[in-house]
């Protein structure tokens, strides 16, 4: 399976040319790369106008979505609207609208109204300093109630509105790892992994057997010098990016490492790369 190479913008740029900008590059990337897969994030003023054009050859999501198809909802955006607009995935419970009060029980109301539309979710999940400084045990402990929480409800089966199996991407997303942060940094790519593992192991039991209705990435800080440590690491099927998905070189970076993995898995990335 390719990588999988998320961009979040977050709520950046502040023009349309700087999007279309930062979307050419991503997309002439994408052409040099082939062998990953990208999804760019736009705030949702730039994402429905880029989603029409398609000129970038990228795939697009939403940052957020809410969980009715249509009506009294001021300020929201349903599902119903991002998936006529040829959006395809959405990002549901970052710990940037969980620090303004969003729940796992929200998450998982979007969850279900996104994949009812056939949206794919990227859900993330993800612990704080504190929890952090308790050790892996606590940790993982934080991410299985996350993820029992968010998934609540939901089966291996095709969803019964779309017929789809319930396609979700889990991104694992440490908050004090965030480079927006204070005194945020990488997470270490072996200790993600054991999140991630652990991640693998909970979603599989949950939903009984090895699905391939999951994919697992790592994000939090992710630039084009670490890339590399997290991409190699198999359980580690891709990453999200912020603010390294704003500077079009690092972020051709990323996804050139990306690809260098899919491309040969038996070799080192960093020889391919040298
Ligand atoms: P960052 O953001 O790469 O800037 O740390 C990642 C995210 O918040 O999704």
């Amino acid at each position: 399976m390719l990588k999988l190479v998320i961009a979040n913008w977050k709520m950046n740029p502040a023009s349309y040319k700087e999007a279309q900008k930062l979307a050419g590059a991503a997309g002439q990337s994408v052409r040099k790369y082939r062998r990953v897969e990208v999804v760019v994030c736009p705030p949702f003023t730039w994402l429905t106008d880029m989603s029409h054009e398609k000129e970038y050859g990228l795939e697009y999501g939403a940052q957020d979505v809410f969980w009715m198809d249509k009506g009294a909802y001021t300020g929201e955006i349903s599902p119903l609207i991002l998936k006529n607009s040829k959006v395809k995935y959405v990002i549901i419970g970052h710990s940037e609208r969980r620090k303004l009060g969003e729940t796992n029980e929200d998450a998982n109301r979007k969850l279900k109204a996104a994949l009812a539309n056939g949206l794919t979710a990227i859900l993330c999940v993800g612990e704080d300093s504190k929890i952090h400084a308790r050790g892996s045990a606590a940790v993982i402990k934080f991410i299985e109630k996350q993820l029992r929480e968010c998934l609540k409800g939901l089966n291996s089966k095709s969803h019964p509105s779309t017929g789809k199996p319930n396609y979700i991407i889990v991104a694992y997303e440490p908050v004090w790892a965030i480079s927006t942060n204070p005194g945020a940094k990488p997470d270490n790519p072996d200790q993600a992994e054991r999140v991630i593992l652990a991640i693998h192991k909970s979603l599989n039991s949950m939903f009984r057997a090895p699905h391939p209705m999951f994919r697992v990435l790592y994000g939090g800080s992710v630039n084009g010098a670490n890339a590399e440590g997290f991409l190699n690491k198999p359980s580690i099927q891709g990453v999200l990016v912020g603010g390294a998905s704003l500077k079009p070189r690092e972020f051709e970076k990323i996804i050139k490492y990306a690809d260098a993995v899919s491309v040969n898995k038996n070799k080192k990335v960093s020889k391919i790369n040298k």
